[in-house]
């Protein structure tokens, strides 16, 4: 990933070759430690495996009946099934986001990522999208993203209503 995004700045040219080597990973049910295949106390699990100057790798535990609404990265981003199954719904917006608080969504694709699936995310037209865990079992995914997502404003998106809002995610369970 260092040779990768060294002096790379297009997320479609880093995604693509970054695409086969998680693929590869997530292949292997123990590449993630199993105290990072935990769920959180009180929502879904995220701990942070490495951090670099261009990239970051998390490990995310969704647990049966978790997900995340409709919301976009603001960067390139790979997410790698490694246990279990998620559900992931892709979203073209289709306004020019010049309305504060506006935005129209469309479905592009209902996925059913099973594991050794890796779903890419390419800003600005190919990131937005909702998670769901439909099964009753934990779904275990290594993230691998352009910038460190924690406490960072992005947009979340309420589908129903063609409205957008500002959100961060919370910090990591480990550190
Ligand atoms: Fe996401």
């Amino acid at each position: 990933m260092h040779d990768i995004t060294r002096g790379e700045n297009s997320p479609a040219t880093i995604v693509a070759a970054a695409k086969p080597l998680l693929a590869k990973l997530v292949q292997r049910p123990d590449c993630v430690e199993s105290k990072f295949k935990k769920r959180g106390a009180t929502e879904y699990g995220r701990y942070m495996l490495h951090r670099a100057p261009r990239f970051n790798v998390t490990a995310v535990v969704w647990g049966p009946g978790d997900g995340a609404k409709a919301h976009n990265h603001d960067t390139w981003g790979l997410v790698g099934v490694v246990e279990n199954e998620i559900q992931e719904t892709r979203f073209r917006r289709l306004d020019d986001g010049a309305k504060t608080g506006y935005a129209k969504l469309e479905v592009k694709n209902v996925l059913k990522n099973s594991a050794g699936t890796v779903s890419c995310l390419v800003p600005p037209d190919d990131d937005i999208h909702e998670m769901n865990n439909v099964s009753d079992r934990n779904t275990v995914e290594i993230h691998v993203y352009g910038k460190d997502l924690a406490e960072m404003p992005r947009l979340r998106f309420d589908v129903a209503n063609d409205s957008v809002k500002t959100f961060a995610s919370p910090k990591y369970q480990n550190c």
